[in-house]
């Protein structure tokens, strides 16, 4: 199976991709987390992404293409994979057609979580992740159980640079609504669009996504 998790920033792809690998038995290719980990590791990709990333700006087409296209080559795919910020530009959907062409693969889904907004700017606003894992948390609606700790690994929860004001959030909705948001239209286009309702609470938008998954319409 292989499913597409679009949504502006904060709509909680993370937040839900988190689960749907746990119970769909894919993996999960955030390309958001590899830009981070490449940053972490101070890689010249790292280097180049992270003065996009910090202004919120999208990183250039060939970078990301290139992550994605080295991550579907890998044998635990073969599962299915769930694809969590990727394709963010109609150049990059693409990209990925020939890139799923070649490994003989299609796609089965594409799930957009629709939020308002203002509920977006809250969402990020409040957001914490784990330094170590990079799970999701929100001061308000998600909490770890012991503040400042990650639950799943006991690591640190930091806020995210492209978080920390409200400029760069604004950005990067910009950038969403003006490159990510054709995509939607693409993928409507070719039948695969499914709309969920991410205002809900967060297992209640698992459960929607979930009924998509399992093929109820
Ligand atoms: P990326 O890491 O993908 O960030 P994003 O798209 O901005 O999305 P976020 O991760 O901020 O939000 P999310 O939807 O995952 O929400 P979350 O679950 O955390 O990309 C970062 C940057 O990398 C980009 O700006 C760009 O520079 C670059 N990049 C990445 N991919 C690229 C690409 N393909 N092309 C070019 N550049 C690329 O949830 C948010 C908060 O809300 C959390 O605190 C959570 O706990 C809370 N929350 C979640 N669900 C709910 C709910 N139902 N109710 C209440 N609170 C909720
Ligand atoms: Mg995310
Ligand atoms: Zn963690």
């Amino acid at each position: 199976m292989l499913v597409i998790l679009m949504g502006p920033p904060g709509a909680g792809k993370g937040t839900q991709a988190e689960r749907i690998v746990k119970e769909f038995s894919v993996i999960h290719l955030s390309t958001g987390d590899a830009l981070r980990a490449a940053i972490a590791q101070g890689t010249p990709m790292g280097k180049l992404a992270k003065e996009y990333m910090n202004k919120g700006l999208l990183v250039p087409d060939e970078v990301i293409n290139g992550i994605v296209a080295e991550r579907l080559q890998q044998p635990d795919v073969a599962h299915g994979a769930l694809l969590d910020g990727y394709p963010r530009t109609v150049a990059q959907a693409e990209e990925l057609d020939k890139m799923l062409k070649e490994l003989g693969k299609y796609i089965d889904f594409v799930v957009n979580l629709e939020v308002d907004a203002n509920n977006l700017l809250r969402r990020l606003t409040g957001r914490r992740i784990c330094k170590s894992c990079g799970s999701s948390y929100h001061l308000e609606f998600n909490p770890p159980k012991q503040p400042g700790v990650c639950d799943h690994c006991g690591g640190e929860l930091i806020q995210r640079p492209d978080d920390e004001s409200e400029e760069k959030v604004a950005t990067r909705l910009d950038e969403y609504f003006t490159k990510t948001k054709p995509v939607l239209h693409y993928y409507a286009g070719k039948g695969l669009l499914h709309q969920v309702n991410g205002e809900d609470s967060i297992d209640e938008v698992f459960s929607s996504i979930a009924s998509v998954l399992r093929g109820a319409r």
